[in-house]
Order: C-alpha cells, then sequence, then structure tokens
C-alpha cells in the first residue's frame, strides 16, 4: 500500500490567513472569513470521490428517549404544551424528538431529501404530527412558516452568511430559539490532517464567541451556556479519508495519523426570546 506523500504548503491558503483575519473588526465578516478558511480549495475538491460536505444520515439518528441537555431545557422552557416547534437542519429530528410529549407539531426543514425521510420515517414511529420542507435555509424560509419554537442544532458551523440565517430564524420564532453549536468547528480537530496530506494550513475555527458577536450586532443577546456533550468518540478512519478528499488507499496511514488527534466535545447552547 503506497504511503499518501505529504505536500509543500498549498498555494491557496498559507500562512497568512491569521494577519487577514486581523484586519476584519466587524463581527459577521470576522465570522464570514473563518467559515470561508474552512472551504476546500477547487483542485483538491476535484480529487475527492465522493462529495466530503454531505452529512451521512445515519450518524444523525435521535436517540430513542429524549436525553436532558441545557438545549432541551432551553427550548422546554419556551415551548408551551402541544406547541409547534420548526427543527432547521433537523438531521434525523434529535432537537425535535427531545421535545416529544410536549410538542404538538413539528416542521424539520433540512437540504438533503435522505435526513427529511429518516426524520419522516421516526415521526410517524412516534406518532409526532409533522411536515417537511426540503431546502437551503433561509431560503425556504416562507415555505415552512412559523413555530412557537425554532430549534437549529448543529448548523451555524455550515453557514458563512450568518445574519440573513439567524435573523430568519428569529422573525419564524413566535416565543424564542434555540441553536446549539460546537464552540469550535466540528472538523477543526482535523485541521492538522489537511496540513500533513495536502499541505493546507487552516486560519482558526469560527467559536461560539465569533457567532454572539455577529448576533449582539443585529441586537440578538442570546443566553449562552456551555456544556461538555460526553466524548464524541473517534471518527473511522475511511470517514476521515473522505472528508479530508483522499482515496480509500489513503485509509490505514490516516487511521495512523488520527492516533492522539483528538475530537473536543464541548457545546454551547445559545437561546434567545422572540422580538
Ligand atoms: C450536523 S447535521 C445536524 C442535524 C441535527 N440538527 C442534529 O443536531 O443531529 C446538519 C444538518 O443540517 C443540514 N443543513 C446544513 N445547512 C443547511 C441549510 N442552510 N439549510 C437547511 N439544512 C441545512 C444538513 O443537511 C444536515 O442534515
Amino acid at each position: 500500500m503506497g504511503r499518501i506523500a505529504p505536500r509543500g504548503p498549498h498555494p491557496a491558503r498559507g500562512c497568512g490567513a491569521r494577519a487577514i483575519l486581523a484586519d476584519v473588526d466587524d463581527a459577521a465578516a470576522v465570522w464570514r472569513q473563518r467559515q470561508e478558511g474552512r472551504g476546500i480549495p477547487a483542485d483538491i475538491l476535484a480529487t475527492a470521490a465522493t462529495n466530503p460536505w454531505h452529512h451521512d444520515v445515519g450518524l444523525f439518528a435521535a436517540p430513542p428517549e429524549p436525553v436532558d441537555s441545557p438545549s432541551r431545557r432551553a427550548a422546554l422552557a419556551l415551548l408551551p404544551d402541544g406547541g409547534t416547534v420548526l427543527d432547521v437542519g433537523c438531521g434525523g429530528g434529535r432537537a425535535a424528538f427531545a421535545l416529544a410529549g410536549r410538542v404538538g407539531h413539528v416542521t424539520a426543514v433540512d437540504q438533503q431529501q435522505d435526513m427529511l425521510d429518516a426524520f419522516a420515517a421516526d415521526a410517524r414511529a412516534r406518532g409526532v404530527p409533522h411536515r417537511t420542507v426540503l431546502g437551503r435555509w433561509p431560503d425556504v424560509a416562507a415555505d415552512a412558516g412559523t413555530a412557537d419554537v425554532v430549534t437549529c442544532h448543529h448548523v451555524l458551523h455550515n453557514v458563512v452568511d450568518l445574519v440573513p440565517f439567524v435573523r430568519a430564524l428569529t422573525e419564524a420564532a413566535r416565543r424564542g430559539v434555540v441553536v446549539e453549536m460546537m464552540v469550535e468547528h466540528p472538523m477543526a480537530w482535523l485541521d492538522p490532517l489537511w496540513l500533513r496530506f495536502h499541505g493546507l494550513r487552516r486560519p482558526p475555527s469560527a467559536t461560539t464567541d465569533d457567532a454572539v458577536a455577529a448576533l449582539r450586532e443585529i441586537g440578538v443577546d442570546p443566553a449562552v451556556q456551555r456544556w461538555e456533550r460526553g466524548s464524541p468518540g473517534p471518527r473511522d478512519a475511511a470517514w476521515v479519508a473522505r472528508r479530508l478528499c483522499l482515496p480509500p488507499e489513503a485509509v490505514p496511514e490516516v487511521a495512523g495519523a488520527l492516533e492522539g488527534l483528538e475530537r473536543p466535545g464541548v457545546a454551547a447552547t445559545l437561546s434567545w426570546a422572540a422580538a
């Protein structure tokens, strides 16, 4: 099995990224620049056998019973008995199904049809009244309509234009919004491997603090709770290789490179009342 040769510095993004970031002083622009820094240069993307951005539906199934968390508590504090929830970037419905027993109807939005199919199958099995809306938030906000509580878990790190995204969340909520996110980009722990396998030095990740600063700029002042989500465990090497746009031959070397890398598990819950 051939070793994947480490490359020299990638021309698309080098050590200058930190200096560029330092020039930006409005929080939404800092967020945008850090998120753009997570992009994959076209020449690397062109070598990917599968879409490295695709979310695997099997990884996002909701647990059978609601699991207590700061996000669940924040949503329950806002949600009336039998109230409605709009779950943006629903995946398998973890945020919405955590409210089972209180929620009367869920509108689930996702840009992947397979996520909506998994959500709908689980909602039917649980007897949760629901409807699904396929598309990108905020483009589909008008189709999704409003709800008592808007939940949006683990989507912000996919978003470059944070302001229209968050404004649409707030406008859709009659009572309030609950956002859950990792305190850093969930793939930032793989940055050493981008350097090792592609010579690509990533700029620093956008953080929860960056998101909160951008929200405050538009008059949203969320309550913030940081919490340990529990060890998410390692990702398997084949999954990581796909994410890194590497071929299957690279999997054994990726497995070795993963040893000693820690996948952080600190999450944050951001919640705010509707305007
Ligand atoms: C990391 S998963 C999280 C799923 C679920 N909320 C959870 O916490 O388990 C992110 C989900 O958001 C969806 N997504 C990402 N950006 C989106 C956007 N702009 N509009 C709609 N869905 C989006 C993805 O397809 C994926 O299903």
